[in-house]
Order: structure tokens, then C-alpha cells, then sequence
């Protein structure tokens, strides 16, 4: 039954937006399960600050891959570098900074176009680096890291809503074509503690006038849980979603959100 377990060695795994948040909890819990690790992020003190950690926590080795998603072809060409020298990755957990907030009244053609440049443009440049060296090791795990405005877009998140929507279309397409054993997989985070939540609240609490505590009790009480979740909550979900015990599970959209959506 091993064949379905939990373990993560002799597996290379990818995890753009490593250097905080989400990202940087599902490194954390595939180190703990003996992966080699790779963060990718922009902020190159940040990565090699982690570094020690993950191996503290049982990595074979962890890397770290200074690239900006924004830049496609500087990332294409880090990335095809970092692959011809690391080995072919197993794990591709696909995860970026989330678009600017605000209504979708409000945007402008530019906002769109760097929302779809780092999400869905940067995403199949990856795509098509990693997935010669899945087919080749005859594993492959893709987890998108998307949003619960998937199922139901949140106010005050209008680009965001859209581009999310184009991925989650991106990643069910890619489920009937990439061959068996690669899988795909995408998980609609709810309210985590990250950077980003915090700068969400922020500029939430701005645009009403009211305090940030205020709009974290507001969520807190849409939440069934009764709690904003934790990034390693997520991490944890990502690095079941990237096993061998998730074998059979490819195209679905996971909420992990404490219960908030109120959608089947
Ligand atoms: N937290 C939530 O409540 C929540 C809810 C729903 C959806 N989400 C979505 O889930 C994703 C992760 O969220 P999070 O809360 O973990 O975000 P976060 O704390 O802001 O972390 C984002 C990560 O992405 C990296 N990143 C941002 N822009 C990048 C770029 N151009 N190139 C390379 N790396 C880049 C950041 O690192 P560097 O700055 O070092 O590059 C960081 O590691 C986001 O798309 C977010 O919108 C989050």
C-alpha cells in the first residue's frame, strides 16, 4: 500500500510564491514529508532565509530560484537553467501574488493585462517547461493555488474574480489532456492569515471608513469555523493534493475555506 502513501521522497517539487504565505507553508509541509524543494519568488533574502528551515524540517535539499512571474522570459529563461542543473521537477504548485483590489468598474485594460500575465501567461510558460520532465519520470502533480471566487466572487476583488475564473477553465481543460499519472488540481483558499490578507483588510477597511478589526470580525463571522484559517491549514491540503494518496483526484476545485461558501 506504500505505492499510496504520503511520502514525498525521491520527489522534486516547484513552489512559485514560496517566499511567503501559502506558498511558503505548503514548502514547509512537503519538506516535512522529504521532498527536495525549490521556491521561486522575487525576493531573494527571503528564499535564502528559508532554506535552512526546510531542510530543518526534512527536505532532501531546497533550492531557491530568484524569478518574477511578471517577466516571462527572464523567468523562462531562470527556470529552463535551474531544471538542466536541479533535474526535472514532480510537483509544480502554481501560486503568485494575488491582482490589485478594487471594483471592476473601476479597471482599466492594464490591470487585466498584468493579472493575466502573471496568473494564466507565466502559468503555461511553466507548463511547458515542467511537463516534458513529468512525462519522462512518469509523475506529474499541478496544484493551482486559485481563490473561493471560483465558485462565488467576492466584492471589492474584480480582476481577481475574472482572472481566477480563466484559471480554474485553464486547469479543468488541462485535466482531459495531460497524459495519465500527471495530474491537475486547483485549491479556492478562503480567508488565510498571509501578507495578502492583511493588505486586503487594509485597504477593505479604507474604502468603508471602518477599523481593520472590524472587517476581520465581519469575515470571521461568515466563516462556519469561526476562525480565518491558517497558511499552513493550506500547505497541508496542497501536499496531500501533490502525493501518491491523491493518485485519482485531477480537475477538481477544492475550497478550503473553514465552510464559508455557501455554494454545493
Ligand atoms: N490569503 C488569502 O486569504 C487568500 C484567499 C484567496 C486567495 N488567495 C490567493 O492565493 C495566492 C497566495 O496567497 P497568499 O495569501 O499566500 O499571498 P502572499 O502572502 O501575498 O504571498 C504571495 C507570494 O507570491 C510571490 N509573488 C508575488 N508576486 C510575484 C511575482 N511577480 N513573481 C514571483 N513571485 C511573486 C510572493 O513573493 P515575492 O514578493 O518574494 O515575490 C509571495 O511568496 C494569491 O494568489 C492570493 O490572491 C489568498
Amino acid at each position: 500500500m506504500k505505492q499510496y502513501g504520503f511520502t514525498l521522497e525521491g520527489k522534486h517539487a516547484l513552489v512559485c510564491g514560496g517566499s511567503a504565505g501559502i506558498g511558503e507553508a505548503s514548502a514547509r509541509v512537503m519538506a516535512s514529508m522529504g521532498a527536495k524543494i525549490t521556491v521561486l519568488a522575487r525576493r531573494k533574502d527571503r528564499l535564502t532565509g528559508l532554506l535552512p528551515a526546510l531542510e530543518n524540517e526534512g527536505a532532501a535539499r531546497a533550492l531557491a530560484l530568484v524569478a518574477d512571474l511578471d517577466d516571462r522570459d527572464g523567468l523562462e529563461r531562470l527556470l529552463s537553467e535551474h531544471l538542466a542543473q536541479h533535474g526535472p521537477v514532480h510537483i509544480w504548485i502554481n501560486n503568485t501574488g494575488g491582482p490589485a483590489p478594487g471594483r471592476l468598474v473601476d479597471a482599466d485594460e492594464q490591470d487585466f493585462e498584468k493579472a493575466l500575465g502573471r496568473h494564466l501567461f507565466a502559468s503555461q510558460r511553466i507548463l511547458k517547461l515542467v511537463l516534458p520532465g513529468m512525462e519522462a519520470e512518469g509523475y506529474g502533480r499541478i496544484i493551482n493555488v486559485l481563490s473561493t471566487s471560483v465558485r462565488q466572487p467576492i466584492p471589492g476583488l474584480g480582476v481577481s474574480n475574472t482572472i481566477r475564473g480563466a484559471m480554474a477553465s485553464w486547469a479543468k481543460t488541462l485535466a482531459n489532456e495531460l497524459p495519465a499519472g500527471i495530474t491537475i488540481n486547483s485549491i479556492l483558499p478562503g480567508f488565510t492569515m498571509t501578507e495578502r490578507l492583511a493588505s486586503l483588510a487594509q485597504s477593505r477597511a479604507e474604502s468603508a471608513g471602518i477599523g481593520v478589526n472590524d472587517v476581520e470580525d465581519a469575515w470571521v463571522k461568515s466563516i462556519p469555523e469561526g476562525r480565518l484559517g491558517k497558511a499552513e491549514e493550506l500547505g497541508a491540503t496542497i501536499a496531500f493534493l501533490a502525493s501518491p494518496a491523491a493518485s485519482y483526484i485531477r480537475g477538481v476545485c477544492l475550497p478550503v475555506d473553514g465552510g464559508r461558501i455557501s455554494c454545493i
